[in-house]
């Protein structure tokens, strides 16, 4: 399994959801890669596969959202991890309901906390590109256990 995804040793990494949004389409994606890259000012990074419709839309929209996952939200998170919003909407077929932040990006409504990010930069690093974002809007709607990927089809919520 390492030699094959040595990425893995870093498992289990915490899943969010990444909202996007360019022109009239809006999108939503799993994500395991997403992490914080500085304190002051508070900048977040994703790196997104260049085959996602994601990609598209954040480097076009030049905004992503971040929205943690927990329980409540663990079956529709990871099968907006299985399937691409390029031919469908994914908010309306996984019922992931939306609310709209300060810059207008979709936001998961269910979500216990969303981030919404201003593209600073966008770094091609090999198969994917790091999006890094400044954090312009904060909600925090509950505390929860985050959900990570463990690898595969394993989960765990700490
Ligand atoms: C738990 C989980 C974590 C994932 N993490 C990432 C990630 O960090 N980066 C990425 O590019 N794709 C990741 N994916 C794959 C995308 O979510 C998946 O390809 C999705 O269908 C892309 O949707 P889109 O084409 O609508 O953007 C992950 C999938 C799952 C199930």
């Amino acid at each position: 399994m390492a030699a094959e995804k040595p990425y893995r040793f870093l498992y289990p990494m915490r899943v969010v959801l990444i909202t996007s949004k360019y022109g009239d389409r809006e999108n939503v994606m799993a994500a395991a890669w997403c992490f914080p890259v500085s304190m002051e000012p508070p900048l977040f990074a994703v790196s997104v596969s260049r085959k996602r419709f994601s990609h598209e839309l954040i480097s076009k929209g030049r905004a992503f959202a971040i929205n943690l996952v927990d329980a409540k939200i663990r079956e529709k998170a990871v099968a907006a991890g299985r399937s691409s919003g390029k031919d469908r909407d994914k908010f309306a077929e996984l019922s992931i309901a939306r609310e709209y932040g300060k810059l207008g990006m979709p936001l998961v409504k269910d979500s216990p906390a969303s981030i919404e990010c201003k593209l600073v930069k966008e770094i091609e690093l090999g198969d994917h590109v790091l999006f890094v974002g400044g954090a312009v809007n904060i909600i925090e709607r509950r505390k929860a256990k985050g959900l990570y990927h463990a690898g595969g089809d394993d989960f765990v919520e700490i």
